[in-house]
């Protein structure tokens, strides 16, 4: 777990970076907020056991991507493609696998871009290389997905179709906003140029 924290940490380290170097040249933030987090003991033994494999550290290395995770909450959409962008160039960040739910949203209007990558850590005596998960969604997907979340909790239901169709709904909402934004912002740089 220290090795994943670590993986974490370089990986917040440089968001960071990115995040200051646009703030100084371009006068903006892309970045809102980051949030991290390892998954839990029981998590992990839990998603072992449903997938199959064997419940051992090699197993949890090879077999799982997510042990690491890195939110990245983006002002804009577009945000979230160039830092992707710029990440995955980086000469020690290897992508392992890209899933855009931006541009092929989940059936239930979920919006992120999620990235597997590998980040190398330096140890005592070795180098070792890491996965993590980075999800990169807007402020509007993140106050989606995390209601969405928060419901999915709940009691069941009598009408789940109504609600998974409401839900659905806002989250198009949500992407008609973000797309808004996003021409405001342009038409304000536009301006200013
Ligand atoms: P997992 O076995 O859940 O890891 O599925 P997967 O390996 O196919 O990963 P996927 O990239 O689809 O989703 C991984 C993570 O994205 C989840 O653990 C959530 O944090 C987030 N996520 C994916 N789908 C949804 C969704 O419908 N709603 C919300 N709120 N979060 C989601
Ligand atoms: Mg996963």
């Amino acid at each position: 777990m220290m090795h994943y924290r670590c993986a974490i940490q370089e990986v917040e380290t440089k968001l960071n970076v990115l995040n200051n170097e646009y703030s100084l040249v371009y006068n903006r933030n892309p970045i809102e907020s980051i949030k991290t987090r390892i998954k839990k003991p029981l998590s992990i033994i839990n998603k072992l056991k449903k997938k199959g494999f064997p419940l051992t550290i090699e197993s949890i290395e090879q077999n799982l991507s997510d042990i690491a995770g890195v939110r990245v909450v983006c002002s804009f959409q577009d945000d979230i493609y160039k830092l992707a962008e710029i990440l995955a160039k980086q000469d020690d960040i290897t992508v392992l696998e890209v899933k855009d739910y931006i541009q092929n949203p989940k059936p239930n209007g979920y919006r992120s871009l999620h990235l597997i990558i590998e980040i190398p850590i330096f140890l005592s005596h070795k180098k070792k290389p890491m996965r993590v998960e980075i999800q990169f969604r807007t402020i509007a997907m993140d106050f989606w997905a995390s209601l969405e979340h928060t419901l999915k909790y709940k009691k069941q239901v009598d009408n789940p179709e109504d609600i998974a169709e409401m839900l659905s709904s806002c989250a198009e909402t949500i992407n008609d906003v973000d797309v808004k934004m996003l021409e405001i912002r342009n038409m304000i740089n536009k301006l200013e140029i």
